[in-house]
């Protein structure tokens, strides 16, 4: 079995999990001060005119808390969530009939917006706009377009790299909001109310040790929580202590800075066989064996988010911070 704690990919294990504990309101919303004030703004705004809360676009890295907060949208609104992705909806017919099963004033969230195929995007764009769609029915001669009116509803679309998004598209959202990856004190305050949830005592010192090697990820912090608790446990420890934590995450090689052995591997990669760099995301995807979107998705924006990765026009380069941080010497570069 996949033991990697970071990984951002085994999604199926921590689904229920994480259902169980994700904030279900503003007020249990930790963190993210700016994305939410502006949209606590814009949910009573659309709310006092009685309409439907424009389209929202949200951005960022995996599990900083884009699906959490659509649905707290919803709840907010006081409306209901229709929840989709973009590589579940492979042709027009399939958005048309999501789109006309939505009652007015919902929500329909778009997950990983991004690899919407294009056939489909054009669909949605009167459905934005206009609150219209248009089919075609009949075949070849007799095929005419017909013209179908939507309830008002909000689309709100997640997606990890607002740059893969079409302009078209990205320009039809009223509300663009980008979620930044979590400070300490914002990570052990998640820690202790996952905690208080699950039913475990964490100690103050022991979340923020937590919080500090979580790579500024509310996900990658409740994961951690629930692989320490499993050390406490069978321990027979009541409560987590900053030692426990600290042992538990050496068991699971997760360093000082809350890198796993794909971070370590992708930054000797470079420095071993790249000379440090500049290389291409995919020469170094294809000798660690990951793919290069799993690398460019949950690995290296933290990575360069720290100062460790730089992106230049031609490749990926390691900084002296990693040669620090490795403990190796920096090398002379020509
Ligand atoms: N602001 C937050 N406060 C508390 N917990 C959060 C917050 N954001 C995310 N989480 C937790 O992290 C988990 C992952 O968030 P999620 O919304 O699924 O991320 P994304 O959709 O961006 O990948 C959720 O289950 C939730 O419990
Ligand atoms: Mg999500």
């Amino acid at each position: 079995m996949d033991e990697r704690v970071v990984s951002q990919s085994a999604y199926a294990e921590d689904d229920a999990a994480e259902n169980s504990i994700r904030p279900l309101d503003f007020s249990q919303y930790i963190g993210q001060k700016k994305v939410k004030d502006n949209l606590e703004v814009f949910i009573e705004a659309a709310k006092m005119r009685e309409e439907s809360l424009d389209h929202v676009l949200l951005y960022g890295p995996p599990g900083l808390g884009k699906t959490t907060l659509a649905m707290i949208i919803a709840q907010e609104m006081g409306v209901q969530i229709r929840t989709t992705s973009g590589p579940a909806i492979e042709k027009p017919g399939d958005l048309a009939a999501v789109l006309t099963a939505l009652e007015p004033g919902d929500v329909l969230f778009i997950d990983e917006i991004h690899r919407l195929p294009r056939s489909v995007e054009e669909v949605l764009y009167p459905a934005m706009e206009d609150f219209c769609i248009d089919i075609i029915i009949g075949k070849e001669s007799t095929a005419r377009s017909v013209r179908l009116d939507l309830p008002p509803f909000t689309l709100i679309g997640a997606t990890t790299r607002a740059g893969m998004l079409s302009s078209p598209l990205r320009d039809r959202f009223g509300v663009h909001s980008r979620l930044e990856y979590y400070n300490e004190q914002d990570l052990s305050r998640i820690v202790t109310r996952s905690g208080d949830m699950m039913g475990v005592a964490v100690e103050e010192q022991a979340a923020l040790e937590m919080a500090r090697r979580s790579r500024g990820t509310p996900r990658v912090a409740n994961r951690l929580l629930r692989r320490v608790r499993d050390f406490a446990q069978v321990k027979g420890a009541d409560a987590i202590s900053l030692e426990e934590a600290d042992s538990a995450l050496e068991n699971l090689q997760v360093d000082r800075l809350g890198l796993d052995d794909i971070d370590h591997q992708l930054l000797h990669t470079i420095i071993a066989k790249f000379r440090g760099g500049p290389v291409g995301v995919e020469a170094v995807a294809a000798s660690i064996g990951e793919e290069a979107s799993t690398l460019e998705d949950v690995y290296e924006p933290y990575l360069m988010q720290i100062g460790f990765l730089v992106r230049t026009p031609r490749g990926r380069m390691v900084t002296n911070l990693v040669y620090e941080h490795l403990q190796l010497e920096v090398p002379g570069r020509e």
